[in-house]
């Protein structure tokens, strides 16, 4: 497993915004949206192209065009959905799936609660969307899932990551195709697996409590 934390003036700044607790919701959204594009920026830099040749007003010129099958964007419900839009901004000719994830609070396991996906990932090129890389279970289980669809790299897009979430990631997946690109890495989780210091519940800032 990569990880890339980035390392930008920019980042830094939306990211302190986005942990005060007086930032409103629409601000926080918007700022959750700036962010992802740049961290997509980073986690695209391997994305598939192939040459193309086109012709400007005065000669032509060879350049590049994303190659199909084009990348596949998977945000993770719910909170993984206020960083589509963000993604999408950079790669707007990408496919967009989604997959719904919880935990089963009786017996702490992950379940997948919705999906729609191509049942064919074969040698596909995924982007995960999940702000809060906290246990590392949820992760772990959409991996594993995009997996036995066939997909090939996986890049996972976070906005924060806790060290005991990125270890957990590392020793149940031993998956050299993972990325993980995030804009920090923070302290430590508390008792009740929230980052510290964090943002609070990403969900819940984005949409409200439900
Ligand atoms: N999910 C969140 O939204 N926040 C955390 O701190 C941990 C998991």
């Amino acid at each position: 497993m990569r990880v890339t934390v980035l390392d930008h003036p920019l980042v830094a700044h939306k990211l302190t915004v986005l942990r005060d607790r007086k930032t409103p919701s629409p601000v926080f959204r918007q700022l959750v949206e700036e962010l992802v594009t740049l961290i997509a920026y980073e986690a695209t830099r391997e994305v598939r192209v192939e040459p193309v040749e086109v012709t400007t007003p005065v000669a032509t010129a060879t350049g590049t065009a994303l190659s199909t099958p084009r990348p596949l964007v998977v945000p993770i419900l719910r909170a993984g959905l206020g960083m589509l839009e963000g993604m999408t901004r950079l790669v707007p000719t990408a496919e967009v799936g989604f997959l719904g994830m919880a935990r089963n609070e009786e017996t702490l396991d992950i379940v997948t609660y919705a999906e729609r996906l191509p049942e064919d990932l074969t040698g596909r090129q995924v982007y995960v969307l999940d702000p809060m890389l906290a246990t590392g279970g949820t992760l772990v289980e959409a991996i594993k899932f995009l997996r036995t669809r066939g997909a090939a790299e996986v890049t996972c897009l976070c906005l924060l990551a806790a060290p005991e979430g990125l270890e957990a990631l590392e020793a149940k997946l031993d998956d050299d195709d993972v990325h993980v690109v995030l804009a920090a890495v923070d302290e430590k989780l508390d008792e009740k697996a929230y980052i510290i210091p964090g943002l609070g519940d990403a969900g819940d800032r984005l949409y409200g409590v439900v």
